[in-house]
């Protein structure tokens, strides 16, 4: 059942094509890989170049990847592969993504200039778009690269933003193009999103890791969580067309929706409740502690003044319970010491939430920290149980329970 959970998410790429757009940017090396993913994805990519991105990388190594010629200005006016090639492309492709999106090639197909086959082709694409936009910091934060961005973003384009990190002019800052790896799920997702499945266009909310209670300014009480169920639930939420927020005290790498680091409980309610406002579902896979110091230092408890140390501890808020709200459809977590059902039933009917996700924290070689889970997904529909397996297939398992319960509530 759930092998075949995560593998639905990616059948409505079977038999589909997608054309990239490569403009002249210096991540057009990083285009390769992508053209190399979506080939392996059976996605058959089809290049069109600017001429400046040919300066950068030669049409062969592109067709090469993509087994297939390559499409540029050279080839659109000697008419060798067709007389209408920007028609022609546009109309052979069921997605275009245009990465990297050069500030020039964004100001463009905001604006409407179709002056190369690659803008001109994006005018004539009737399809989803993504765009991945790469440049030096000042170049991507200038008022008119952002206003480009929105004006792309609100006639349904999607743009997957500019990362932050080492930029390759050798500053540091955002602008970096999102990984291929990131867009290769910007582009199921799209196909998802035509399928119209339950969560195409919902919004979700998704938690993960474990907070952080200060006790001093350097110190904290944590746990173990390493956010990677709350990472493969939001993960696939998104393949599966939802608008996802990830409130996460473990930052994603690589993710193409938007993520919003927190630290404390407290951090994290203020975030979830912000972000639920709007939201059709919550995923609270996030450890949160349960008490927090009841005052914190701002400097550093010595060791020299005392013997001992004694931390009063107070209780954090309750952040599921605190987001009930009519139409917000709300996934607990219950991780019990020990095979404890019955206590994972009565906090799903003490919180009244949709589903309680429950897991036995004492299995060997599952649950927090670890790469695989074993969990029974609680319903008012009756109990799913997911035998140990990746966190990427229990994820597959709760969005499908999701999406059951989003289809009952219709
Ligand atoms: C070495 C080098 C690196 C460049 N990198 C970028 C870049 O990452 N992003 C960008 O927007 N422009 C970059 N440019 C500028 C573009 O190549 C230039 O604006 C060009 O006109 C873009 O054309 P196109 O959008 O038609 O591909 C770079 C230029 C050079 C010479």
């Amino acid at each position: 059942m759930n092998g075949d959970a995560a593998q639905g998410a990616q059948a409505p790429t079977a038999g589909r094509s997608v054309l990239v757009g490569v403009s002249g940017g210096i991540a057009v090396y990083k285009a390769v890989e992508l053209v190399r993913l979506l080939a392996k994805e059976g996605l058959a990519p089809r290049v069109v170049e600017t001429p400046a991105a040919r300066r950068f990388v030669m049409p062969l190594t592109f067709a090469a990847v993509a087994q297939t010629a390559v499409l540029d200005d050279e080839t659109a006016w000697q008419g060798d592969r067709g007389w209408f090639q920007h028609i022609e492309a546009a109309r052979s492709a069921d997605v275009m993504v245009v990465a990297p999106a050069t500030a020039n090639t964004l100001a463009k197909m905001a604006a409407g200039v179709a002056d190369n086959l690659l803008t001109a082709t994006y005018l004539a694409f009737r399809g989803p778009v993504i765009v991945a936009p790469t440049m030096n910091w000042a170049m991507y934060e200038h008022p008119a690269t952002q206003d480009n961005l929105r004006t792309l973003a609100a006639r349904g384009v999607e743009v997957l933003p500019g990362e932050r990190g080492d930029l390759a002019c050798g500053e540091e800052g955002s602008g970096r193009m999102a990984s291929p790896e990131a867009i290769l799920m910007a582009v199921r997702r799209a196909f998802a999103r035509e399928a119209r499945g339950p969560l195409a266009g919902r919004r979700v909310v998704v938690t993960a890791g474990g907070t952080r209670e200060a006790v001093d300014a350097v110190r904290f009480i944590g746990n173990r969580s390493s956010g990677k169920m709350g990472r493969a639930v939001a993960d696939e939420a998104y393949l599966r067309g939802a608008d996802v927020v990830l409130v996460t005290t473990v930052p994603a790498e690589a993710a193409p929706y938007e993520v919003v680091a927190v630290e404390s409980a407290a951090d994290m309610a203020a975030t979830v409740n912000a972000a639920t406002a709007s939201a059709d579902v919550l995923v609270m896979a996030a450890a949160v502690a349960d008490f927090r110091p009841r005052s914190t230092l701002a400097g550093k408890i010595g060791r020299d003044e005392r013997e001992s140390l004694t931390l009063e501890l107070e209780r954090t808020v309750d952040i599921l319970a605190a987001a009930a709200r009519p139409g917000l459809l709300r996934v607990g977590f219950a991780a019990e010491a020990g095979p404890r059902l019955d206590r994972a039933r009565a906090k799903r009917a003490a919180k009244g939430v949709d589903l309680l996700v429950f897991n036995d924290i004492l299995a060997a070689g599952v649950g927090i920290g670890a790469d695989d889970n074993e969990i029974t997904i609680i319903g008012a529909d009756g109990e799913t149980h997911v035998p140990r397996t990746s966190k990427r297939t229990c994820a597959a398992a709760i969005v499908d329970a999701i999406e059951r319960a989003l289809r009952g509530s219709a």
